[in-house]
């Protein structure tokens, strides 16, 4: 028998096992500093279960946190180091200016192994990251964006008149006569819009036959690698020491998104060589304010100069922008779409108010000053952005080292307890936002009282707040703004279908737009892509 030949070191490898096993789950279940806070045992004793909703479940975390929540209350231990707060009141309390919590270095950590690089996004010391963000904050404030605004107006032009021949004639390399592949034409656009506004050099993903689907692919395939480096770090340094051309072979995405930052690395290195024979662009780019910085003014009216950023910093920026500024807007302007044209009201309130407001369809005749007005358009937006924020999951910060710890809803945490909240948990909170799926824009033109409105604003999360707040807010709304007027001033709705009104392709459903979520907010790999004919072509 087995038994009876396995040899004493084997039982005695067992039994320290086991025996490991069963100490590491009583300690962290009874005697860890947070076996006070309510949560599934096996969430608190390992952090499978959270691998398995991200990494075996692909990206389901966000939707079992509110289920969560509903049992265990607004505090909730989901890993043996971490809880999930889901009251509104705490998030300022991280997510503040000059807050002393930190990003979590193991969960932002696990980025940088397929990326490569430290990216601002995943700088941890919030003295460091200042720095960063300090040279970048110029080129997407408000003022750049206004005056870059012509940039994201001739896009939006684009992709009209993109919709527009498609639908009328289609287009060779593209689905056919009278069907429009908006799922990847508005990631192409918000691709066109961030490389043309940053590089000042189109990556034209609105002119390929694809629309660029190969690197938009890239960017979400990168992130699948995410919950396996979080949960076995080792496998990250692995990966940096595999070359390219082994990856490439293994994961044939990697080529559109290696590709990708050559063009980076590329651009990076032309620029630095123009500046040092003193070529004077004839706009300046990010790379230019991140090479060589403006001079800026102290509170003591004093010239200074910012520090130069070497060209590993710099490349890492500007793949961390054109990354960031894709998925997330492009994938809220299909949300946007799908959510208006599905439903006639929102379509024709939307169509009058737009009709009223601007004389002529052309978006060349738009601005975003006037856009901003448009109080159904805004609620529109907003909505759009409640119900499809670009990084709906958990985004994990540590409680500041020193000190007695935090308290949050009763329960204290010590120094260094991860603590996470997430757009999705807050954007469905049942209490300010009632039927949290319903599509609704009158929830902001028409908020019951002034209360609700501002309970509303404080569960509005899409952009993060505080110092590590979104860089790219500003451009956002601004494409938001423009895509969405552009095309519904242009197909307005005509009450009876027989015009050009849009119509949602029947091969497709509302619950292919379910958002599972690796960082960035995805549709599954399953779902169908969102397409778009005329109504009366039905
Ligand atoms: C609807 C569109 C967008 C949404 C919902 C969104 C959301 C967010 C959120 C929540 C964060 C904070 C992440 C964290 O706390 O770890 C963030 C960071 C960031 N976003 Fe966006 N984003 C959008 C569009 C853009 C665009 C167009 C850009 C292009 C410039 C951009 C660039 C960035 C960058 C560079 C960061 C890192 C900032 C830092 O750590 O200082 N985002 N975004």
């Amino acid at each position: 028998m087995a038994t009876v030949n396995t040899p004493l070191s084997v039982w005695l490898a067992i039994f320290a096992a086991v025996s490991y096993v069963g100490y590491t789950v009583v300690r962290r279940r009874y005697f860890h500093p947070l076996s006070h806070v309510p949560g599934p045992f096996l969430w608190s004793v390992s952090g499978l279960p959270l691998f398995y909703q991200q990494a075996i479940l692909e990206g389901q975390l966000m939707h079992v946190l509110p289920e969560l929540h509903a049992i265990y209350g607004p505090v909730v231990r989901i890993s043996p180091d971490e809880i999930h707060l889901s009251d509104p009141e705490n998030y300022d309390r991280i997510h503040s200016v000059g807050s002393k919590f930190y990003k979590d270095p193991a969960f932002y950590g696990c980025m940088e192994g397929p990326l490569k690089t430290p990216i601002i996004l995943t700088v941890i010391p919030n003295e460091d990251h200042r720095v960063r963000r300090a040279v970048l904050n110029p080129f997407f404030s408000r003022r750049s964006t206004l005056e870059l605004e012509p940039v994201v107006r001739g896009k939006a032009r684009k992709l009209v008149e993109l919709i527009e021949a498609s639908l009328l004639s289609g287009k060779e390399g593209r689905p056919g006569p009278g069907v429009f592949d908006a799922h990847h034409a508005v990631r192409a656009f918000s691709v066109d819009v961030i490389t043309e506004y940053a590089y000042a050099n189109c990556w034209n993903q609105m002119d390929m036959d694809d629309w660029g689907a190969g690197y938009q692919e890239a960017i979400r395939s990168v992130q699948s690698f995410f919950p396996w480096f979080l949960t076995f770090p080792f496998l990250s340094s692995v990966f940096g020491l595999v070359p390219d051309s082994v990856n490439v072979a293994l994961f044939p995405w990697f080529k559109k998104w290696y590709d990708s930052l050559q063009v980076i690395r590329t651009a990076v290195t032309r620029v630095r060589k123009e500046i040092s024979m003193g070529v004077v662009p004839p706009r300046r780019t990010i790379f230019h304010d991140l090479m060589d910085p403006p001079p800026f003014e102290d509170e003591g009216d004093n010239k200074k100069q910012r520090p130069r950023l070497s060209d590993e910093i710099v490349f890492a920026d500007a793949v961390n922008v054109t990354g960031a500024g894709a998925e997330t807007t492009g994938s809220t302007v299909g949300r946007a779409i799908f959510e208006i044209i599905s439903n006639p009201v929102v379509y024709a309130t939307l169509s009058q108010e737009l009709r009223e407001a601007l004389p002529s369809s052309d978006p060349e005749t738009f601005s975003l000053v006037a856009l901003e007005k448009l109080p159904y358009l805004s609620a529109v937006i907003k909505e759009a952005i409640r119900l499809n924020p670009g990084l709906p999951g958990h985004l994990p910060r540590v409680v500041p080292v020193g000190g007695a710890g935090v308290t949050f809803n009763g329960y204290t945490v010590p120094p260094g307890t991860v603590v996470s909240m997430s757009a999705w948990t807050l954007h469905h909170n049942t209490e300010a936002f009632p039927d949290p799926e319903r599509f609704d824009p009158t929830r902001w033109t028409n908020a019951p009282s002034p209360d609700a409105l501002r309970a509303r604003e404080k569960s509005m999360i899409p952009f993060g707040r505080g110092s590590r707040t979104c860089l790219g807010q500003n451009l956002a709304l601004c494409e938001l703004h423009y895509t969405l007027a552009s095309i519904f001033r242009r197909f307005a709705f005509d009450g009876d279908g027989t015009g050009r009104r849009l119509g949602v392709h029947p091969d497709f459903a509302r619950s292919d737009l379910q958002l599972v979520e690796m960082l960035l907010g995805y549709h599954p790999r399953k779902a169908r892509k969102l397409r778009l004919i005329f109504e009366s072509a039905k």
